[in-house]
């Protein structure tokens, strides 16, 4: 949640870089933005505006330092006052942050006593009244800002920037933060994809570091001060993957991606998939765990594991694993998905389960993210960047790694493996005929609610289909267990409801059809997706049988449903409101 983004070197283009590295990062949050950047002439050009950033402009002049902020709101609404970066006082230095100032609240009144004057509502601005508060007292910057560290608490990640000594410091705790390097030039952002088009030689900074970034080169400090040597890696990945191209949207873009990312999975991704299966098999209990999207896949692989490699493995949401891990023992495995390798509650829970020195294996889709470091196995999805907030081409991704696990655990992956390629075949097919549910959507975006329904896997098929409805339609969709409906759900029925109904033929076809004809007496309008069609249905969607597999096609055409529902709706698929690809605060 928020993008950061920061440039320090020896190009006169500061403005652009930092332009473009705000629309690389507008995914992380969009409400308002603004940057801070030094001209030649010594002065410091300030400039916020509201929304997103989008086609946006700034004057154009030399520079080769500044930085720049895209805000998603936590403390204090979305005005102008409120955007980053934030100035003293003084107006000597200027700060972007992404995180929560826990502390602020008393930090801001002290302040305010001493005589600053605030300038906004948010928990962000004392950070700067501070540094400029600490400088009356200690000109030496870099004991200025471990004194600042010491006074403020929370998840913070930030840059401070000192003009007049054309140098930033960086602080990092719990809020992700990268410096990206080549040659005499500095990139500073939230995420590595925005430095990619610049270097792949970068450092993910680990909680309590600091960074003091200069002409001369940088210093990076421990949490107690001691100078140590920041080890920067090569990342594999390239901008390129994060380019939206010829297409509208980066949602139906990733959507279209689906054949080739989980071709690649079959192809490449054996080794980990073995090892994976391994860890499982000796572990004491295997614990899926994810937010959002990730959660729902996590489910879906509660139900692929019992039923094709016969094992029990836990789940649990990943804000809601804390309060659930007691029991953990040593040899306990967590397993944690997450497209971003960034949520702040997977994250959170999976250092309590770390603390109890149970075993972390990550899939996620980012190289270097937090997650991915703190895992004793990490794997990737390898899924290209996935740049809209609509989680789309990560979540098949995860279900194949899942599927293809449980298929390993069981000594049948080739099986597996003959499913997805069938999957992928469906899905090829579905997108040729994507015209078909832009009409659908058409005809249902009226409606104020839609219910999607199945068993077994295909009830967590569902709680995913609708939240991808949800998110970028905001039609308010619910995913159900279809044999829940009689204890309760189908009261919410009315005459015209569009109601979606998962029915592969498997062992859940003859009772999902049952619900069918029970939603039907009450005048819902029943769109039903198999492979056999039943008279029952008012809108037939064919997905052929690639046996368990079969969830993939299925969530394909509730993430075309929901970006074609966008669309008749005249909303950004890309940015819902509200929303930000990546969760970093509580
Ligand atoms: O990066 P993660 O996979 O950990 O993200 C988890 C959720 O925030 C994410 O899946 C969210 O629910 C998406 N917007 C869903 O489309």
């Amino acid at each position: 949640m928020c993008g950061i983004f920061g440039y320090l070197g020896t190009k006169n283009t500061a403005t652009s870089m930092i332009l473009d590295g705000l629309k690389a990062l507008e995914y992380r949050g969009y409400d308002s933005w603004g940057v801070a950047i030094k001209k030649e002439d010594g002065t410091l050009f300030v400039q916020k505006h509201i929304g997103k950033i989008g086609n946006a402009r700034i004057p154009s002049f030399h520079s080769h330092i500044g930085i720049g902020h895209t805000r998603w709101a936590t403390h204090g609404g979305v005005t102008e006052a409120n955007a980053h970066p934030h100035i003293d006082c003084t107006g000597k230095v200027a700060i972007v942050h992404n995180g929560i100032v826990e502390n602020f609240e008393g930090l801001k009144l002290d302040l305010q006593n001493k005589g600053h004057r605030f300038s906004s509502e948010t928990d962000s601005e004392v950070i700067v009244h501070l540094i400029e508060e600490i400088q009356k007292t200690q000109s030496d910057l870099t004991i200025v800002m471990q004194k600042l560290r010491s006074k403020i608490s929370g998840m913070n990640a930030l840059i401070a920037f000192f003009p007049e000594d054309e140098s930033f410091y960086i602080i990092k705790n719990g809020s992700p933060i990268v410096v990206g390097s080549v040659d005499d030039d500095y990139f500073i952002a939230s995420d590595a994809s925005a430095i990619l088009p610049y270097t792949n030689n970068v450092y993910f900074l680990e909680d309590n570091e600091m960074l003091h970034i200069s002409q001369s080169g940088i210093s990076l400090f421990d949490n107690l001060g001691a100078k140590k040597i920041a080890k920067f890696t090569k990342l594999s990945y390239s901008a390129k993957s994060a380019e939206k191209g010829e297409y509208k949207h980066y949602m139906i873009k990733e959507i279209l991606e689906q054949p080739k990312v989980l071709k690649n999975i079959i192809d490449t991704q054996t080794h980990e998939i073995e090892i994976a299966a391994d860890l499982i098999k000796h572990a004491y209990g295997t614990y899926l765990i994810g937010c959002g999207t990730a959660s729902y896949a996590c489910l879906a692989g509660t139900y692929l594991f019992s039923k094709i490699a016969k094992r029990h493995i836990n789940f649990a949401i990943g804000s809601e694993f804390s309060y659930l891990i007691d029991f953990l023992k040593e040899n306990s495995l967590v397993f944690a998905l997450s497209q971003s390798g960034e949520t702040i509650d997977t994250i959170a829970s999976v250092k309590k389960a770390i603390k109890r020195k149970s075993k972390l294996l990550s899939l996620t889709n980012s190289e270097g993210s937090t997650l991915y470091r703190m895992s004793d196995t990490n794997l990737l999805l390898h899924a290209g960047t996935e740049k809209a907030v609509a989680s789309t081409k990560a979540y098949t991704a995860q279900i194949v790694y899942l599927y293809l696990i449980a298929h390993q655990l069981a000594d049948s992956l080739d099986d597996g493996k003959k499913h997805v390629t069938q999957a992928i075949h469906t899905i090829k097919n579905l997108i040729e005929q994507k015209s078909k549910i832009e009409l659908l959507a058409k005809e249902i975006a009226k409606h104020k609610s839609i219910f999607i329904l199945g068993r077994g896997v295909s009830y967590a098929a569902a709680l995913e289909s609708a939240l991808k409805i949800k998110e970028v339609s905001y039609i308010h969709a619910e995913g159900f267990a279809a044999g829940e409906l009689k204890h309760g759900v189908i009261a919410l029925i009315e005459k015209e409801t569009p109601v979606i109904l998962f029915n592969p033929e498997d062992e859940t076809y003859e009772d999902t059809l049952s619900a069918a004809h029970e939603v039907k007496a009450r005048g819902a309008h029943v769109i039903g997706v198999s492979s056999k069609n039943d008279k029952v249905y008012d809108t037939f969607i064919e997905v052929k049988n690639c046996a368990d597999a079969t969830i993939i096609p299925n969530v394909v055409i509730a993430q075309l449903l929901g970006y074609y529902l966008a669309l008749a709706k005249n909303l950004d698929p890309d940015m819902p409101r509200n929303l930000a690809k990546s969760v970093t605060v509580k």
